[in-house]
């Protein structure tokens, strides 16, 4: 039997049971395949249903303002998948009469799809024998064939890529992909593998040189860069003082002013006039907060203050009904609660 016969039949068998499978619908698995990017299935589960329940095809996704959609991705984080996302479907619905296409080189013209979701589009949803390359299938792949190299390294990546189109069968190949990340989720995982149960462990480089563990070898990542936030919750009256980004990081989300550093009670009044523009009095700590990005680590100190003036340009005073339509990024979930009391 084959590599793709062994998983293929391992996958009947153990293949888990997820809403986005066992359907051939391209826009069902570009939404599931972007939420799974970064995130765990069971994360991504309700998710899922909610934005497939409200977008149900390409058309409605690209009729939505981009406001709702940044809401129902509220809490998955790397928002910048779902601008993209929804600019992609905005793409299909104008230029392509809202039929999303088969050929990886088609799909890669549109915006959000990238080589791995091309692939994962293109084998599951339209049965296309063609490899779908996560960072699961980068482990599986380079301890199946034994690629002992960086695979931060172009080439080792395009080696690796290679390595896992020649695995890819003709029939089946949407399952078989599908098949090589749950391998990767549940037994080739980082750090020490199953290999005693592993189902082509037989067919295995690393499983045979007993060196799995060592494999693959990652690029080295810079540690996150802590950046000392004091995060000023400013009250006129019942409302709260909030902008929407326009940075790229969380761009679209709703965010309270916060200020580089961490200060006194004291100085806060004077820095608030000059960055944000407002006179605040009544300066009180409500509590810390602490959030880890990719590239960063915010550190926040939370403190309320109060204001008589009018919110200044680009900044507006929201209600707490108001703040509620609003997405607010997991990072200042603290300070949202100390907002809603909770
Ligand atoms: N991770 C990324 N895509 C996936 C899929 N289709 N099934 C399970 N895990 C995944």
């Amino acid at each position: 039997m084959s590599f793709a016969e062994h998983l293929l039949r391992w996958y009947d068998e153990h293949a888990r049971t997820l809403p986005w499978r066992g359907i051939h619908n391209a826009y069902h698995t570009w939404v599931s395949e972007t939420m799974l990017q970064q995130t765990r299935v069971e994360t991504v589960l309700s998710y899922y249903q909610r934005f497939i329940d409200r977008f149900p095809t390409v058309e409605a996704l690209a009729a939505a303002p981009e406001d709702e959609v940044l809401k129902l991705w509220e809490g998955l984080g790397y928002y910048r998948r779902a601008r993209n996302l929804h600019r992609g479907a905005r793409q299909v619905a104008e230029e392509l009469g809202g039929v999303i296409p088969s050929d990886v080189k088609e799909l890669l013209k549109i915006s959000g799809i990238g080589e791995y979701t091309a692939g994962a589009i293109a084998s599951i949803a339209y049965d296309r024998c063609v490899p779908a390359v996560d960072g699961n299938v980068i482990r599986v792949v380079s301890r199946v064939r034994g690629i002992r190299e960086n695979v931060g390294i172009p080439s080792v990546k395009r080696q690796i890529t290679q390595a896992a189109a020649e695995l890819v069968p003709q029939e089946r190949p949407g399952d078989f992909n599908q098949a090589m990340m749950d391998l990767g989720a549940t037994i080739c995982v980082p750090g020490t593998p199953s290999c005693e149960r592993c189902p082509v462990a037989e067919m295995c480089d690393a499983c045979r040189e007993g060196d799995a563990e060592d494999i693959p070898e990652l690029p080295r990542k810079n540690p996150p860069k802590v950046i000392n936030y004091d995060l000023c919750l400013i009250y006129n009256g019942d409302r709260v003082l909030m902008r929407q980004r326009t940075e790229t990081m969380l761009q679209g989300l709703w965010i309270y002013p916060m200020i580089e550093e961490h200060h006194t009670a004291k100085q806060l009044p004077a820095l608030v006039k000059r960055r944000i523009g407002l006179p605040v009095a009544d300066i009180q700590p409500a509590g810390e907060a602490k959030h880890v990005f990719t590239h960063q680590v915010w550190q926040m100190k939370i403190y309320t203050m109060s204001t008589t003036a009018e919110a200044p340009d680009g900044w507006r005073f929201v209600t707490l009904e108001e703040m509620q339509a609003l997405t607010i990024p997991t990072a200042v979930k603290k300070a949202k609660e100390i907002v809603l009391g909770q």
